[in-house]
This record gives C-alpha cells, sequence and structure tokens, in this order.
C-alpha cells in the first residue's frame, strides 16, 4: 500500500503580489513515497538533502498528522522524500514537502478531498518552517500554474491565466536568509500610497499575465513592501537585476524570502550569455551561484 507523487517548486511573494501571488516550476521539486506502515509511527527517510527525522519537527509530517487527525486516520506511515532542490533557497521547499505529503495522504487513503481543501492541511506544515501561515507557495505548488491568494483557512483564491510562452530563470546564490528573519525586517505598517501603489501593480501583473502583454508584466513586477528592506540580505541584488534588464527580462524581483531571484523571459530568449555573466558576477565575490531556467508547472501536485 503506498503512493509516490512530486511536488513541484515554487516562487511566490510575485511583486507586487507579496504573501499573495506565486507559481509552480518545471523540474524542480519534492518526490514523495507515503507507504502504510503498522504501528501509529511516523518514520521519515529524507534522500539527498538534510531533514528533520523528528514528525514534530518535519512540516511533511506535521502536515500529515494535520490531515488525518482531521479525518481520523490513526495508522502509521514511511515517508520517503527526494528533494532536487535546497531547502531555504527561497523556493518553496518547506511548500512542496507539506503539499507532498498531504497529497499523497489523500490519495494513498483515498479520503476524496480536493486539492484547494488539502492546501490549509499543508499549511500547517509550512507554518512551522516559517512561522507565518501564507499560502503563496503551498497554493501554486498544490494547483499548478500562477495563484493568487485571497484567503488561507478554508483557501479562498484563484488561478491565473498566463502566456504560454512566459518562461522563467531561476538565480541562487548561496546566501543565507532565513524567512524568519526576513519577515522580522518588514515594518508593522506601510504609508497609503505604498499600499496604493502595491495595489496598482497587482492589479497590472493580473492584467498583463491574463492577456500576454509583456510590457504590463514588466512594468508592474514591483514589490514597494518587502523587496526594498530584504534586498540587502542578497549580495549583488541590483547588479543581477540590471543584467537581467540587459537581456530582455520581462521582470525581476526576489523568488519568496530570497536568497533566490527570478526574472521572466520569453521561450524564445537565449539566456546562455546572461548566466554566464551572473556566475562571472557571483564567483568575482566568492560566491557560488546556481541557475536554472524553467517553463511554468501547470498541473502541481500530482501522483507519478
Ligand atoms: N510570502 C512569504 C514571505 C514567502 O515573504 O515571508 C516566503 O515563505
Amino acid at each position: 500500500d503506498s503512493v509516490k507523487v512530486f511536488a513541484p517548486a515554487s516562487v511566490s511573494n510575485v511583486g507586487p503580489g507579496f504573501d499573495i501571488l506565486g507559481f509552480a516550476l518545471e523540474g524542480m521539486g519534492d518526490k514523495i513515497t507515503l507507504s502504510k506502515r503498522d504501528g501509529t509511527a511516523y518514520i521519515i527517510d529524507a534522500v539527498g538533502t538534510d531533514l528533520p527525522t523528528d514528525p514534530e519537527k518535519n512540516v511533511a509530517t506535521v502536515a500529515l498528522r494535520s490531515f488525518c487527525d482531521e479525518i481520523g486516520y490513526q495508522g502509521g506511515f514511511l515517508i520517503r522524500i527526494e528533494k532536487n532542490f535546497t531547502p531555504g533557497s527561497g523556493l518553496g521547499s518547506s511548500a512542496s514537502s507539506a503539499v507532498g505529503a498531504v497529497f499523497a495522504a489523500n490519495e494513498l487513503l483515498q479520503a476524496g478531498y480536493s486539492k484547494e481543501e488539502l492546501i490549509s492541511f499543508a499549511l500547517d506544515g509550512e507554518s512551522l518552517a516559517s512561522g507565518h501561515r501564507h499560502a503563496d507557495n503551498v497554493a501554486p505548488c498544490m494547483l499548478g500554474g500562477f495563484v493568487a491568494v485571497k484567503g488561507c483557512d478554508p483557501f479562498d483564491g484563484f488561478q491565473v491565466a498566463y502566456p504560454k510562452a512566459l518562461k522563467v530563470l531561476i538565480i541562487f546564490p548561496d546566501i543565507v536568509v532565513k524567512t524568519s528573519d526576513a519577515r522580522g525586517l518588514l515594518p508593522k505598517e506601510v504609508p497609503m500610497s505604498l499600499a496604493i501603489q502595491q495595489a496598482a501593480n497587482m492589479a497590472g501583473l493580473i492584467n498583463g499575465l491574463t492577456t500576454a502583454n509583456y510590457a504590463m508584466i514588466r512594468n508592474s513586477l514591483k514589490d514597494v513592501l518587502a523587496q526594498p528592506y530584504r534586498k540587502r540580505l542578497i549580495q549583488a541584488y541590483d547588479e543581477v537585476g540590471k543584467l537581467c534588464e540587459e537581456h530582455g527580462s520581462i521582470g525581476f524581483n526576489i523568488s519568496g524570502s530570497g536568497p533566490s531571484m527570478f526574472s521572466f523571459f520569453r521561450k524564445e530568449q537565449d539566456l546562455t550569455q546572461l548566466k554566464e555573466s551572473i556566475k562571472e558576477l557571483y564567483s568575482a565575490k566568492g560566491i557560488n551561484c546556481r541557475l536554472h531556467e524553467s517553463a511554468i508547472n501547470g498541473r502541481g501536485a500530482e501522483v507519478i
């Protein structure tokens, strides 16, 4: 009795969509194999990365417990987590594990919940990692594509159509940024003028995505609430943004709470030169930098 699923990595805080807009990535994520076992214990087998093996401290098992408590299932599990990207990268690692666990349990136990209904259980795991309840990684990881979040418990939100020709470059320098620290930098209140700018940019971004208006996407992909405080945690942030702009970027920003950054491009744009320049920029500072060119994942969590 076992099931294997894939839960993609994701970019949250998409420009003005701080805490409310994210999208799923192709080629990065968690493969989770969930098997029933005798007894009531949850056993974690993490492959490819160091993850907590205490079920009270692992986002996957905390989410799994929350879902099983809801449906009244008391059996034990072996959960094998294969991660092909790095926790703490700003690419929704904890969301992938939490979503993968509850999505797999729903399949294995044939509980019949919709993906939308599963989101708040995944959030119980995700909030353990970040100390805050936001669904801008969990929702796109579960549903795929771009997802805007209006509320978390229960999930309220919608998928946003996007141009099929859109691709994304992920830039992941080897710098440590903790989500809880990155949240601690933010002011508790914002001036009215900034709130208005953010709302206007969000409206512009949704319009640009749904109508494939690249100029609108580019000039709306600005975050005036979090990015000005957080970019100082990411060395060479402005220089990377400038390089992306010189190579025809359709918008550049921090992915999640960093240190990863993302930039949109059209599928036909050749990024070879840009990628070399970014690598050189970081290696001159003695920092390793990984790059991932990806399509948008339109499927979200799936059985594999
Ligand atoms: N919206 C979240 C934040 C994403 O910025 O704190 C990171 O998990």
